[in-house]
């Protein structure tokens, strides 16, 4: 019997990016999915186009950020299929800007949607994941494992996941749920992604190099395997690989390249045009 077969998966923030593709590849694989975002125009249309595959999916729109809207997230995906066998905490905002300059309430958002965001569905979903002995699995990143500079709201919520995925897996460990961290590389990302600026406004991501950036399809598999073999942590990507095992045994040269790499930059912002 496949992992997936039969088996319901909440999915937060799966209205475009990893988490819609995560949504296709589990439906492949048989389960049913509940598509969650924020904008509503976007998860209908991600979901049309899922049902059009002849997926079995359902949207709930909500805000992660918000307990009420998990409880009811959760409430809504029991009346639809019964139970709760995976909780894929993925929904997330991102930032671009230097604490120095950054508006304290954008620098809060970005930190909720990765800490709370993950708290709250994990705090309403655990009463019927106690039923199945299902997964929650925790979508982090390199910026979880070192802070990433113009990213500190990102990096704060994502390192507080590690200790949340910790403090679930010491504390429920006699419930038979697993829980998972998967430390993300960078990723290929929709043109539609955005990232919030210092005063709060949305702005597109800047491209990255492809060479460096894992398909989203090749990490929904892998977030897939972490399921299947109920597996406690993974790091993705060799260059992702490479960064946890250098941090870990140079931990101070990894520092030290950072703030070097900050001043030249710092020094290139400042020279006149
Ligand atoms: N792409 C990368 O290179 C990369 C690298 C490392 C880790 N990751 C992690 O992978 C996950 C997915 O990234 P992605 O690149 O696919 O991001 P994305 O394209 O920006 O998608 C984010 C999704 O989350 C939803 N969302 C944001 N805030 C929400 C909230 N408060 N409540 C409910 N939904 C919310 C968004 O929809 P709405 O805006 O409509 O709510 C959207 O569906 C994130 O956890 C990210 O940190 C990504």
């Amino acid at each position: 019997m496949s992992t997936f077969k039969n088996k319901v998966a909440i999915i937060t923030g799966s209205s475009q990016g990893i988490g819609k593709t995560l949504a296709i590849e589990m439906c492949k694989k048989g389960a049913s999915v509940v598509l969650n975002g924020r904008t509503a125009s976007k998860l209908t249309k991600t979901q049309e186009e899922l049902k059009l595959l002849g997926h079995n999916v359902i949207a709930i729109k909500g805000d992660i950020t918000s307990l009420k809207d998990c409880k009811r997230i959760v409430d809504k995906t029991i009346q639809a299929f019964g139970q709760i066998d995976f909780l894929i905490n993925n929904g997330s905002i991102t930032m671009q800007d230097e604490i120095d300059c950054i508006e304290t309430e954008a620098f809060e958002n970005v930190f909720r949607s990765n800490s709370m965001g993950s708290f709250f569905p994990t705090k309403a979903a655990l009463p019927f994941l106690k039923k199945t002995k299902g997964s929650v699995i925790f979508i982090s990143s390199l910026a979880g494992l070192h802070a990433m500079p113009s990213a500190s709201g990102y990096s704060m919520g994502k390192m507080a996941l590690s200790s949340l995925w910790q403090s679930l897996s010491i504390e429920l460990s006699h419930t038979g749920i697993h829980f998972g961290i998967c430390y993300l590389s960078f990723t290929q990302s929709e043109k539609e992604k955005t990232m919030l600026t210092a005063n709060g406004n949305s702005i597109p991501v800047p491209k990255r190099p492809n060479f460096i950036l894992q398909p989203q399809k090749t990490v929904a598999k892998s977030i897939m395997q972490v399921i299947k073999y109920r597996k406690s942590k993974r790091v993705f990507s060799i260059f992702g690989k490479f960064v946890a095992v250098f941090l870990r045994f140079f931990p101070g040269i990894v520092m030290r390249i950072m703030i070097l790499n900050q001043k030249k930059q710092q020094n290139h912002a400042l020279e006149p045009v």
